[in-house]
């Protein structure tokens, strides 16, 4: 980036909270970061406390802590309110018996009931335990059941999804509507329970390329990176109004939804309904939005519909950033070209709690890559034995381990957990990737069958079990196939059993029978039957990397 357009840039931006990566990559310490804490000084930590309590106490209690948004329906909230309403909720669940570690479920669409949910599980010491709201019975049931979760907060509509006879553990389930209608009384003596670092705050559900979803734990600990990151990658300064459009059943619409954010005393934006471009720019318009986090698949929606957002004042944005899926240099073209503004790419995932690889505002960016390690992240790039290669090899992109938004565990599976970890003193993340002579990290794909569609991860074996539940369907194998709007999208191929018939209406009802089931963005949106999948000779297992090779080949054919 030219002096010129850094200055032109800055001139939108103000004063950046990190003025220069150079200068702080090879100093900084985790423990400046801590600093920014209250605990530092009283060794009393909770991660609730100090995204919404400390705030109150330090005087900003009437800034706005969110903006809600949903169709005509508008409501904002105070510092003050959340922190009545977090305390209102977190007695309630008191009342219901829930202590330290329990694990309580939230499953409410984005609404701030939601996010005060989770902030009033964390707030008396218990464990959250977030669903993202298109679930279904299966996918709803398999995460409650895991960890074995006590208490459920849900609403009335989505409670239709809760398959409560096969969740064992489960003892209550309570409705917000129904706590946001109790009498509040105002709390005698503070809820927050004093916890240590390293005692469990979030489990968020992921997917990998074998078995069930596995429940990747954090800790309190994690908010310390929270906070700098929020700090220095977001950049959120006092004015900002920041939106983030991931669902807190996301790891990014919890760390960077909601924690980040509000440990920045950031205002943040809550927006219900469903993805459509005209909703998204009148919201940036109307509330001002200076901050905004996205994805990939959203930018592409968005740059479909050509020319619409000139019919928008967009000029309050000053920071766009993406995650979850390779951001393609069209779109940072687009924006650059259009909106005057780069999308700056960041790189992290479920288990790393935490950015990892980012582009810091006022650093350059190169389209194609996904930034440079945060100060205090070392990246390595491994051969097959863990081995460092030099710079510009392919190869398995691991981090120095650990760092403060490091998972603390899987939930009950220790050989998962340690199989992240195979080469002494490194996380290996499943990526592939290489890294410059300048520092820059360009992603080259996955070291295993994981499928990420718009953004989102999706593990074959969950799909492919849903898939051989349908009575027509014998067995099945499912892959990523590349889809310029969504990355990749979900494509299976079937086998059907003696006396089924191919037909479009047996493969939309298949289809459906996935989506109903178990969620509507892991159902394959292509399924194709055949007469027989590719097998090892062995033990007889389908071979999803030869179906993938087959798809990519016709693609290219
Ligand atoms: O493959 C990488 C991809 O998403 C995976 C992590 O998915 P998840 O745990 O759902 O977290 C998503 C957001 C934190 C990674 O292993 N991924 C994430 N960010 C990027 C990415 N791929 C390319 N570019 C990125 N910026």
């Amino acid at each position: 980036m030219s002096a010129k357009e850094i200055n032109e840039i800055k001139a939108i931006a103000g004063s950046y909270n990190l003025e220069n990566y150079d200068q702080v990559k090879d100093t900084f310490e985790w423990e400046d970061a801590a600093k920014e804490l209250s605990y530092f000084q009283t060794g009393k930590v909770n991660a609730a406390y100090e995204t919404i309590d400390r705030h109150v106490e330090e005087g900003y209690g009437d800034k706005i802590a969110l903006h809600y948004i949903n169709g005509d329906e508008r409501k904002s909230l105070t510092f003050n309110e959340v922190k009545h309403q977090t305390d209102h909720y977190a007695q309630v669940l008191k009342d219901h018996g829930v202590q330290k570690g329990d694990r309580v479920f939230v499953f409410l669409p984005k609404t701030p009931a939601c996010y005060i949910s989770i902030l009033a599980v964390i707030k008396i010491g218990a464990i959250a335990g977030p669903l993202f709201e298109a679930f279904m019975e299966e996918a709803v049931k398999d995460r409650i059941n895991d960890c074995k979760g006590t208490v459920l907060i849900t609403d009335k509509e989505l409670v239709k999804r809760v398959p409560q006879k096969d969740i064992p553990s489960l003892e209550t389930i309570l409705f917000a509507e129904e706590i946001d209608a109790l009498p509040q009384a105002p709390a005698k003596e503070s809820l927050v329970e004093w916890v240590d670092l390293e005692d469990g705050l979030i489990i968020h559900y992921t997917s990998g390329s074998t078995g069930k979803p596995k429940g990747v734990l954090h800790a309190h600990r994690s908010m310390i990176h929270h906070i700098i990151s929020g700090k220095w990658v977001l950049d959120i300064q006092e004015d900002d109004v920041y939106w983030c459009t991931s669902h807190p059943g996301w790891v990014t619409g919890s760390v960077y939804g909601l924690f980040a954010p509000w440990l920045n005393r950031a205002t943040i934006v809550i927006q219900g309904g469903r993805f459509k471009a005209e909703n998204w720019y009148q919201l940036i318009a109307e509330l001002k939005v200076t901050t905004w986090y996205s994805a990939p698949t959203a930018f592409r929606m968005l740059l479909s519909q050509g020319e619409i957002f000139k019919e928008y004042d967009l000029s309050s944005l000053r920071h766009i950033l993406s995650v979850g899926e390779p951001l393609n240099p069209e779109v940072i073209h687009w924006a650059w070209n259009n909106l005057g503004l780069r999308i700056h790419d960041t790189w992290w995932m479920t288990e790393t709690g935490g950015h990892l690889i980012v582009n810091l505002p006022n650093e350059k960016i190169k389209p194609g890559s996904m930034g440079r390690p945060f100060p205090g992240i070392t990246v390595g790039i491994l051969d097959s034995e863990g081995n460092e290669l030099p710079r510009g090899s392919v190869g398995q992109l691991a981090i120095r381990a650990p760092w403060p938004g490091l998972m603390k565990e899987i939930w009950g599976n220790k050989d998962k957990f340690n199989s992240y970890f195979l080469y002494e003193g490194w996380y290996i993340s499943g990526d592939l990737a290489l890294q410059d002579e300048e520092g820059y990290v360009f992603f080259q794909g996955r070291s295993d069958d994981m499928i990420n569609s718009a953004g989102e991860r999706i593990g074959p074996f969950e799909v492919e079990s849903k898939l051989i539940e349908h009575p027509a369907v014998s067995e099945a194998g499912v892959v990523g196939k590349p889809d310029p709007i969504r990355g990749e999208i979900v494509k299976a191929f079937i086998t059907l059993r003696t006396g089924f018939v191919e037909s479009e209406a047996l493969l939309e009802e298949i289809r459906l029978f996935v989506r109903k089931n178990l969620s509507a963005h892991a159902a394959p949106r292509e399924i194709e039957v055949v007469d027989e999948l590719p097998k090892t000779k062995i033990s007889g297992k389908i071979l999803r990397r030869k179906l993938k090779e087959q798809e990519l080949q016709k693609l290219h054919a």
